[in-house]
C-alpha cells in the first residue's frame, strides 16, 4: 500500500494548453484560503495561450515548452523546468499534449490531471474539449460530469481521484452541457488539490482513498 502524505506544503506546477478557466479557480481557492498551496509556475506548450497571461497578471512565472523533439528530450526540458521552480506537484489543466514517461514516473502519485466526463466513460486520446460532451449526448446517457485522476502513461486512465456528476437533460446541446461541467470542474478541482495538500489520499494500487479529515 502506497499513503501519499504531502508533508510538504504543495508547490505546484499548472500545466495549461487553452483559456486557463481551471488555473484560476485554482488561483481563486489559494487567495481564499480553501487550497494551501502556491503555484510555482504555469507550463504551457503554446506561446499565445490564454492561461499565461493570466499567469503573469498574477506575477506567477511561466514557461513555454515545445513538445518538438524526441519524447525523452521533451520530458528532460520539462523536468528541468520543474525542478527549476521546485515544484513537488504537477496539475494538469486542459494540457493537450501528453505528457512525456520519464516525467510520468519522476511524478508518479503527484500528477493529477481533470477531465470533463465521468472516467472511463469518453476518456481516451482524441477525447477532449466539446468531442466529450458531443459523445455523451449521442449515447443518450442521462448522467455525466467531471473527473479528477493521477495521471499514467495513457490518456485518462489512471486511478480516479475525485468525481462529481452532472445531470444530461433531453434537449442539452454540448456548449451548455460543457458550461456545466466546467462550473463543477472548477471547485472540483480545488478540492482534489486540497486532499493531497491536507495528507488525505491514501493510494492503493488503483483504489484512491480519502482519509477523514480529523483537524476539522
Ligand atoms: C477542461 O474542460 C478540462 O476538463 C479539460 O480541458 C478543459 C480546460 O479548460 N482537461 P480551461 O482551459 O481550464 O478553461
Amino acid at each position: 500500500m502506497t499513503v501519499s502524505l504531502h508533508r510538504e506544503p504543495l508547490a505546484l506546477a499548472v500545466f495549461a494548453s487553452g483559456a486557463g478557466s481551471n488555473f484560476a479557480a485554482i488561483c481563486r481557492a489559494i487567495d481564499e484560503g480553501e487550497l494551501q498551496a502556491r503555484i510555482a509556475v504555469c507550463i504551457s506548450d503554446r506561446p499565445s495561450a490564454g492561461v499565461l497571461t493570466l499567469a503573469r497578471e498574477r506575477g506567477i512565472s511561466t514557461e513555454v515548452i515545445s513538445h518538438r523533439g524526441e519524447d525523452d528530450e521533451v520530458g528532460r526540458s520539462i523536468l528541468e523546468a520543474l525542478d527549476r521552480y521546485a515544484a513537488n506537484f504537477v496539475a494538469l489543466a486542459g494540457y493537450l499534449r501528453k505528457i512525456p514517461e520519464v516525467v510520468v514516473d519522476a511524478f508518479e502519485n503527484r500528477m493529477v490531471n481533470i477531465h470533463p466526463s465521468l472516467l472511463p466513460a469518453f476518456g481516451g486520446k482524441g477525447m477532449y474539449g466539446r468531442r466529450v460532451h458531443e459523445a455523451v449526448l449521442a449515447s443518450g446517457d442521462r448522467v455525466s460530469g467531471a473527473t479528477v485522476h493521477l495521471v499514467d502513461n495513457t490518456y485518462d486512465t489512471g486511478p480516479v481521484v475525485l468525481q462529481q456528476s452532472v445531470d444530461v437533460s433531453p434537449d442539452d446541446t454540448a456548449d451548455a452541457l460543457a458550461a456545466r461541467v466546467l462550473q463543477v470542474e472548477h471547485t472540483l478541482y480545488p478540492a482534489a488539490l486540497q486532499l493531497f495538500a491536507s495528507g488525505r489520499v491514501v493510494i492503493d494500487g488503483r483504489r484512491i482513498t480519502i482519509r477523514d479529515d480529523n483537524t476539522a
